[in-house]
């Protein structure tokens, strides 16, 4: 089968891909320590994949308070930025393009990882059950645990909020970054805004559809005056039922924002399916829907094959589609697509922490 429409380059806000296979966010819990600062080996892992169009690199966290996983890198600190720089110059050096995810995870978090071992913050006091936050124990094991039961942000504290979000997208651009993508997807804080199960609200900030959409867009429109809606993506999960998100209206949500992003002009959007962790397949319906809805560059990710995305880039569904573990395990995947060549399997016991091992040691052709 041709691949032509994946291997057809694409411009994308301020930037032309070279082809639309997207590499990805990825938690791969190797940041360094202390301190949470990406490392040459980061910078190896990444750069051994710059011949995707895109990277977007792992989920961030954009200040200690949304931090939920014990070895995930920050973007707010010099040393995490001089890290976050090594990266990149590493990926540009091969020719490629790169990302980087801004993560709070408010309520998937613990007080371990909380300043002064406080509680996390969410848009209500309303625990995330089964889900687990990732930390090292007072003895010193690492450790799965429950999440706590956050307390409610309160409305003084949102401006703060979107402040850290802005710092961290002008890092994110000082350390060389071609795009930034706004996490708002999979469970996470900005996620925990949209759903009514996690936002019960009485401000400005929850109950209308309108209301809980506010702080994302809030934090698109003060990113965009930093450094412009065009270096900007968003990644949803619409159906999504990881980390405790029950959203029954989540697609209406999902095409109300698609309408307000294009109309910003943003980079794209990122829908992350929400298949890979347990929920529904996305209708055609929906697809169709948020096709018309947002004109901008549209990605899809969730267990996808090249011949899939060929077809849903060809069919105008997609504009371009992500590759999580294909594309852990296979740094070389677009010439891999474009042989036919066989696959690395991605090994699940090396997916998060360590070093080299399940890191960059998977073999090119
Ligand atoms: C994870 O670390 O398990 C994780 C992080 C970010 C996501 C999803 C999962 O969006």
């Amino acid at each position: 089968m041709s691949l032509e429409h994946l291997f057809s380059p694409m411009p994308i806000g301020t930037i032309t891909l070279s082809n639309r296979i997207i590499m990805a966010p990825l938690t791969r819990s190797r940041a360094g320590q202390p301190g949470d600062v990406p490392t040459t080996l980061n910078a190896e892992y990444y750069a051994q994949r710059a011949s995707a169009g895109l990277i977007v690199a792992e989920a961030t966290q954009i200040s200690q308070q949304g931090q939920g996983y014990a070895w995930t890198p920050g973007i707010y600190t010099d040393d995490q930025e001089k890290g976050w720089k090594k990266v990149v110059d590493a990926v540009h050096t091969r020719g490629g393009k790169i990302a980087l995810q801004l993560w709070h995870v408010g309520r998937i978090s613990h007080h371990l990882l909380q300043a002064s071992a406080q509680a996390p913050v969410a848009p209500s006091a309303i625990r995330a059950e089964n889900s687990v936050s990732f930390v090292i124990l007072p003895d010193g094991t690492p450790s799965n645990q429950p999440c706590d039961t956050p307390r409610a942000l309160a409305s003084a504290e949102i401006s703060g909020l979107i402040d850290d979000y802005v710092r961290a997208a002008k890092r994110s651009l000082r350390a060389g970054f071609d795009l930034v993508e706004i996490h708002a997807a999979n469970g996470y804080l900005l996620d925990q805004f949209l759903s009514p199960n996690s936002n019960q609200r009485i401000d400005q900030y929850g109950g209308s559809q309108e209301n809980r959409a506010r702080l994302l867009l809030e934090i698109v429109d003060e990113i965009a005056q930093a450094i412009g809606a065009n270096r900007i993506g968003i990644r949803l999960s619409p159906g999504g039922v990881f980390n405790d998100m029950n959203h029954p209206q989540s697609e209406t949500m999902t095409l109300y924002l698609a309408k307000e992003l294009a109309q910003r002009g943003v980079a794209y959007l990122h829908i992350a399916e929400p298949d890979w962790a347990g929920g529904q397949t996305l209708s055609a319906e929906f697809r169709r829907d948020l096709r018309l809805a947002f004109p901008g560059r549209l990605i899809y990710c969730g267990g996808y094959t090249a011949e899939k995305a060929e077809a849903v880039i060809a069919a105008g569904i997609a504009d371009a589609i992500a590759f999580g573990r294909l594309f852990l395990a296979n740094p070389d995947l677009p010439e891999r697509f474009r042989r036919n060549a066989p696959l690395n399997t991605p090994d699940q016991d090396t997916f998060y922490g360590g070093g080299e091992k399940g890191y960059t040691d998977y073999p090119s052709l």
